[in-house]
């Protein structure tokens, strides 16, 4: 239904310091676009990608919200945010983009005013010594579990949800998928399930937090 951004624009080269779109980026997209019927319920007019890479879903996402949301992106790696903002352009998308660690700077401002937060975090269980290294390291190097990064971002997010909103995160078995539910049940959403695959070794999850009512 929805098409896959164009990121003809970024080459090889590119991809030495920028996350390249892989399977979970793509999944990520299959679900939102399986989820869209519910999206489109909810209304969002603010939208938040954390760790926007490429700029692969975050353009894609500014597309399939249309004109009444404005889309925000953020990443640590400045290479990043560059090629989010030239995929941006590439496919006639305007989202704010900026440089920073997870959404930090957006708290308390934006408190309770996010519609829809999307996370594809570093999730590769690794020492804990790669995590947060400034170069292309830091896209997928996890930490203990997978989830040193992610566990930074996770008691953000229900301080930044509206109360009819969603968060859609890409998961691996490894992160545990069971304590990561019990954890943002403790902070009032529940998790869905969206989407799972296989790719190579990795055990694939995209899951959905929205609010108790
Ligand atoms: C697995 S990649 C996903 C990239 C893109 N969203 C995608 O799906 O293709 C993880 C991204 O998170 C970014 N990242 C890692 N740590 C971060 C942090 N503390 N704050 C913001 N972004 C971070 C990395 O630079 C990388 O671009």
């Amino acid at each position: 239904m929805f098409e896959t951004p164009d990121i003809s624009h970024l080459k090889a080269k590119d991809y030495e310091h920028v996350y390249e779109p892989a399977e979970d980026t793509f999944l990520l997209l299959d679900a939102l676009q399986k989820d869209y019927a519910f999206i489109q319920k909810i209304r969002p007019t603010l939208c938040i990608e954390v760790g926007c890479g490429s700029g692969t879903v975050t353009s894609f996402v500014s597309k399939l919200l249309g004109s009444s949301a404005h889309c925000l992106a953020t990443d640590i790696n400045g290479h990043a945010t560059l090629a989010t903002m030239k995929t941006a352009l590439q496919n006639r998308q305007s989202p704010d983009v900026i440089q920073m660690d997870l959404a930090t700077s957006f708290l308390p401002r934006l408190h309770g005013q996010v519609d829809l937060i999307l996370f594809n975090p570093p999730y590769v269980v690794t020492p804990s010594q790669e995590v947060g290294i400034s170069d292309i390291t830091s896209s997928w190097a996890g930490g203990v579990n997978g989830m040193e990064v992610t566990n930074r971002f996770l008691p953000c997010v229900c301080k930044l949800l509206s109360t009819k909103s969603a968060f859609y995160m890409v998961a691996v078995k490894e992160n545990k998928i069971d304590k990561i539910e019990q954890q943002m049940l403790a902070t009032g959403l529940m998790m869905e399930e969206v989407l799972k695959r296989n790719a190579g070794p990795e055990r694939l999850f995209i899951l959905k937090f929205t609010r108790i009512m």
